[in-house]
């Protein structure tokens, strides 16, 4: 079934057209990746999905809904979450408020409300309770250390921080997860446990739409893979039938 259908999208920068006329679809409880070279249009995809930049033309729904042009905190709000190429967090506030920032996103609670308990309110406490059990079991599920829990993202290892981002988007609850590279910067030991964490939350039951350059693990850890070049749809297909797909050959090798 269809978590994610986007159908005819286009869009140009002046003259280069950065994706032409791609469709696709992102099914329930799949991990579906998105590869192709440097410029290829994979991160204006998910741009355009997520209403950072308007498409020129095309369609994407959601859930049965089309979530075009809608603002990028109802699409939130609706189950779509994302971390970004260049990694985001806010690098001066702790791993606790980073994730808060995420559930927030989704629940309206905002940080003072969650956090002052100074002056005791019974409703403001009840809120405190509930998001301290959301927030403990996120930072297990991300396998970040509870000591840092209240340190500053700035003073943490890049794979903390990509779990504190991974972590800041899954608070938001989405039915889909966008990852746009979060192997890069990586070593092999700190990319597996990333993998494990996708493959975590795919059972949870969260889509998840992957960019990487690492084909190895994108090919481990994927149901099915689809090729962009030049903003271009190439083909999609199991990984298996990718990897010795004719047209990933030419794409890749120049074949
Ligand atoms: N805001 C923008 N303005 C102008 N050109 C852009 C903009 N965003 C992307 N492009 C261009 O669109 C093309 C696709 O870029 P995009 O970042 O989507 O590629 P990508 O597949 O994510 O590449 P990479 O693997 O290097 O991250 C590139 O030629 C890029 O320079
Ligand atoms: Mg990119």
């Amino acid at each position: 079934m269809n978590l994610l259908k986007a159908e005819n999208i286009s869009k140009s920068f002046g003259g280069l057209k950065a994706i032409n006329d791609v469709s696709f679809e992102v099914r329930k409880a799949e991990i579906l990746a998105l590869i192709g070279p440097n410029g290829a249009g994979k991160t204006t995809l998910l741009n355009l999905i997520t209403n950072f930049i308007k498409p020129d033309k095309g369609h994407v729904v959601f859930c049965d809904q089309s979530i075009d042009g809608k603002p990028r905190h109802t699409i939130v709000k609706l189950g779509i979450a994302r971390t970004f190429q260049t990694l985001t967090v806010f690098e001066n506030l702790t791993a606790a408020d980073n994730i808060i920032i995420g559930h927030s996103a989704r629940t309206g609670l905002d940080l003072g409300s969650i956090w002052n308990v100074t002056a005791y309110h019974k409703k403001r406490q009840e809120k405190k309770e509930s998001f301290s059990k959301v927030l403990y079991d996120l930072i297990e599920f991300v396998n970040l250390n509870k000591k840092y829990i209240n340190w500053p993202v700035n003073e943490l290892s890049i794979i903390d921080k990509k779990r504190v981002a991974i972590a800041c988007a899954l608070a938001s609850e989405p039915k889909l997860l966008l990852l746009d590279e979060p192997l890069a910067g990586l070593n092999q030991t700190e990319a597996q446990e990333i993998l494990d964490l996708m493959r975590k939350t795919k059972a949870a039951g969260t889509s998840i739409l992957l960019i990487d350059h690492n084909l190895e693990a994108v090919m481990s850890v994927s149901d099915r893979v689809m090729v962009l070049n030049f903003g271009e749809f190439v083909c999609e297909g199991t990984p298996s039938e990718i990897i010795c797909h004719k047209k990933v050959r030419e794409v890749y090798l120049g074949e």
